[in-house]
């Protein structure tokens, strides 16, 4: 399902160098899959595809289209790991221009922007709309704002029937807003114990969103399943996801510390972002890590294309290649053939954009930018799920191989105690005064 071309990263390895990784490589797979490693708590994203609540499955589907038929807007509510996941997915399969009938979906919650609410809040008056707010803790400041804002709004709009509108996917038992659903009676979806944030799009986390977009949650998790059974087989020639930490990590230690993500299609932007969480908190700690960036080219092109063709020389791309994509068109000819373009009449744009694709290898190539190229048939919603559990595998592997554990996120509290205690939260009264004074 998934192919890796490894023809552009060759000038700069050897294959022998994948072999003798072949025992760590081991050591890191029998550590997902035996969940032997650290954070082994956290590997319920391993057998999700074929092991999840049935029950809550149908429950999504029936949510999904409930929240179809009475709202135009939906809006989720989550930062970090519950929102990327469905973004990504739902941007990447749905048309970029929707059609005045379909549901929109809007996400709130993901930065703390005062005018991106009052703004939001303006354009939902003459709205239909219903809210999904997930978030596992139920106590994360970003979208505990937005959903205090929001839920007024909802309440103010819609009364005591704004309960059938909200949805909330948060822990099964403990936080805030699992005691609030308790209180008031929304409808609520779980997010399992053993899979953390950024590994949680196959959870209600993503397929609660993603369904109501409109998107075959089944497929999205056959996708998923097919390329688990790929995954689970331990053999270096085959396995893709193996070979793909495996070259990473060799790169890295290389002293090819940034990987780059690169994309040629618009809707996929977000597909980066999510893989830029995914593989930032996973293995940025206790002084490690490869540095994940995005690109979306061509567009980007005319932007970093200059850094990434000849500046400093620790770069590396992992390549997206997607033969067939959602829509094809085609290039007219033209009499004057002024703009000289007529050698194109007839080429699917398509066509042209792999060009460049193949293009950009060679000249990065010559560069010295190594290139990872992972090919898929079609960019539709099976080979997105089988993208999904191909990162958060090789994601689990590469954090192991560099002997971090791959599932905490222990930096991401620095920011969040200093914030409260410069807002006076009780409790952080000493670290407000010592902040203060070093600002
Ligand atoms: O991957 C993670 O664990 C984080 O990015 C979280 O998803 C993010 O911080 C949001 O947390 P929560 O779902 O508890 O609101």
């Amino acid at each position: 399902m998934i192919r890796i071309c490894e023809n552009h990263l060759k000038p700069f390895v050897q294959e022998h160098e994948l072999e003798y990784l072949a025992t760590q490589l081991a050591l890191a797979f029998d550590n997902v899959t035996e969940k032997t490693g650290p954070g082994n708590d956290f590997l319920g994203w391993v057998d999700l595809p074929i092991n999840y609540d049935e029950e809550e499955f149908d429950r999504i589907i029936y949510a999904a289209e409930r929240i179809r038929s009475q709202s135009d807007v939906l809006l989720v509510v989550g930062i970090g790991g519950s929102y990327l996941g469905a973004r990504a997915v739902i941007e990447a399969l749905n048309p970029t221009f929707r059609k005045p009938d379909d549901l929109e979906i809007i996400f709130a919650g993901h930065q703390i922007s005062g005018d991106y609410l009052a703004e939001l809040l303006d354009y939902l008056e003459d709205k239909d709309v219903s809210l999904n707010v997930i978030s596992k803790s139920g106590t994360t400041t970003e979208p505990a704002i937005a959903f205090r804002i929001l839920r007024e709004f909802m309440e103010k709009k819609y009364g005591e029937m704004s309960t059938e509108r909200i949805f909330i996917t948060t822990d099964k038992e403990r936080g805030a807003l699992k005691e609030l659903a308790n209180q008031v009676g929304y409808e609520t979806f779980v997010v399992p114990d053993d899979v953390g944030g950024r590994y949680s799009v196959l959870t209600a986390v993503g397929l609660l969103p993603i369904a109501a977009a409109g998107i075959s949650i089944k497929e999205l998790m056959q996708g998923a399943a097919e390329q688990r059974e790929l995954a689970l087989n331990f053999d270096l020639e085959d396995n893709v996801i193996l070979r793909y930490a495996g070259w990473r990590n060799i790169l890295l230690r290389r002293g090819y510390d940034t990987e780059i993500l690169v994309n040629y299609e618009p809707g996929l932007m977000f597909f980066n972002e999510w893989w830029k969480q995914l593989y930032g908190e996973s293995e940025g700690k206790d002084g490690k890590g490869l540095f994940p960036a995005g690109v979306n080219f061509t567009s980007d092109l005319h932007s970093m294309g200059q850094f990434i063709q000849d500046g400093k020389r620790n770069l590396f791309e992992t390549v997206l290649d997607f033969k067939q994509t959602r829509k094809e068109i085609y290039i007219p000819g033209d009499e004057q053939n002024l703009d000289e373009l007529n050698y194109l009449t007839g080429k699917s744009l398509q066509e042209v954009n792999r060009t460049a694709l193949q293009g950009v290898m060679l000249a990065h190539e010559d560069g010295g930018t190594p290139t990872i190229r992972l090919e898929l048939d079609r960019l539709d919603v099976k080979h997105l799920g089988a993208l999904i559990y191909f990162f958060e595998f090789a994601c689990g592997i590469s954090g192991y191989l560099l002997g971090v554990n791959p599932f905490n996120q222990p930096g991401v509290e620095a920011y969040k105690r200093n914030m409260f205690a410069l807002l006076g939260k009780p409790g952080y009264e000493e670290l407000t005064k010592e902040l203060e004074q070093r600002l």
